[in-house]
């Protein structure tokens, strides 16, 4: 078998490459990515002489591209690539609607050319919207409230269309906050590890009290695997790993993982301009498919942790250049 993966130089799509090669020695892997600022080639070196895994630098936005990393053909393609941050959204939301839902549209119109068996959409929680009690569940509606969430939202949507309109073979997964190797250390956790392991303040939005629920990097790609092998064609299913935290709470951890102090290196700064308080997700239609998170909470932040002692080489020249840019303009004013 053959699947197209896009985006897989990225945080999720990386990790879901090399739980594929080490678990399905049928399946040969073409990874198509853009290498925008999140696509690190670096996150999969270690795979570059492996038979069954072959790179194409392009855009989902290009139709040339998708249909040169297609080839002869492939059996799934499964769609990571996103512009996915949400303070970036805030600064230039246009790069979001061109990927997130143009980029999906592309896709969508090669599988239909293609007759391609399985097309798969990774998208986000974020698009319940802020959920003040209760969990979401797949038939909820979707109220996304940042630029960010609006494009996952409106991309989910065109994947549904297409399967109402033309049949396509569709699925959806909606992740929870994903942690774990590899993350581009703009997102909450590898930002305070890293800045903490530097002996840097880190900064905390508004009091600190929003909800997200954590879910291993491996598990997230478990989760997605396990839809794209067992999943209902035109279904969603939500992913999530049942470990609600506050932001403080994280804090609280890692601060501890690093041996830094709440009093010291914990810098409350002006929250981000229609910050979601809470998600949640159901994941009973998943568990119901036979899908279970397997990496504790409390182990997977500590191995996190050591991760990202122990990969400085990773990402220290990730928090240069254009990285520092980025954080001048997303808090110096805050
Ligand atoms: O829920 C799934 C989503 O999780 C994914 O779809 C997104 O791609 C991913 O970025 C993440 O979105 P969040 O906005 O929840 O993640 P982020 O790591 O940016 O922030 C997590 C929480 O921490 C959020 O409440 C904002 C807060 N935060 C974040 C940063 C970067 C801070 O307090 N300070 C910070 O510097």
């Amino acid at each position: 078998m053959r699947w197209l993966v896009t985006g897989g130089l990225g945080f999720i799509g990386s990790n879901f490459i090399r739980v594929v090669l080490r678990e399905r020695p049928d399946v040969r892997i073409v990874n198509l990515d853009a290498m925008t600022y999140a696509g690190n080639p670096a996150n999969l070196r270690d795979l570059e002489d492996n038979p069954r895994y072959r790179f194409v630098h392009g855009d989902i936005g290009d139709v040339n591209a998708v249909e040169s990393a297609i080839g002869d053909g492939v059996d799934a393609i499964v769609n990571f690539a996103a512009e996915t941050h949400v303070d970036r959204s805030i600064l230039d939301p246009e790069a979001f609607l061109r990927t997130d839902i143009l980029g999906t549209h592309v896709l969508l119109e090669a599988v239909r050319r293609r007759g391609i068996a399985r097309y798969l959409q990774v998208s986000t929680d974020e698009v319940y919207g802020d959920v003040e009690r209760g969990e979401s569940s797949e038939d909820d509606p979707l109220r996304p409230r940042s630029p960010y969430s609006a494009s996952k939202a409106g991309g989910d949507l065109h994947v549904l269309a297409y399967r109402s309109t033309y049949d396509t073979p569709v699925l959806i997964t909606r992740g929870s906050n994903t942690y774990g190797p590899y993350q581009y250390p703009e997102k909450l956790i590898p930002l305070f590890v890293t800045n903490l392991i530097d002996d840097q303040q880190v900064p905390v939005y508004g009091d600190g009290l929003q909800i997200r629920d954590w879910l291993h990097v491996e598990d997230h790609a478990r989760g997605i695997l396990h839809v794209l092998e067992h999943g209902t064609l035109g279904e969603v299913y939500n992913v999530g790993g049942g470990n609600p935290r506050t932001n403080l709470e994280i804090t609280r951890l890692l601060l501890e993982g690093c041996g830094r102090s709440h009093d010291t290196h914990v810098r409350h700064v002006v929250d981000r301009p229609g910050h979601d308080r809470r998600y949640a997700v159901n994941t009973a239609k998943l568990s119901a498919l036979g899908w279970a998170p397997r990496v504790p909470f409390a182990d997977g932040i500590a191995a996190t942790i050591v991760w990202y002692r122990e990969h400085e080489s990773w990402w220290r020249p990730l928090k240069s250049g254009e990285f520092l840019e980025y954080y001048k303009r997303q808090y110096a004013h805050r």
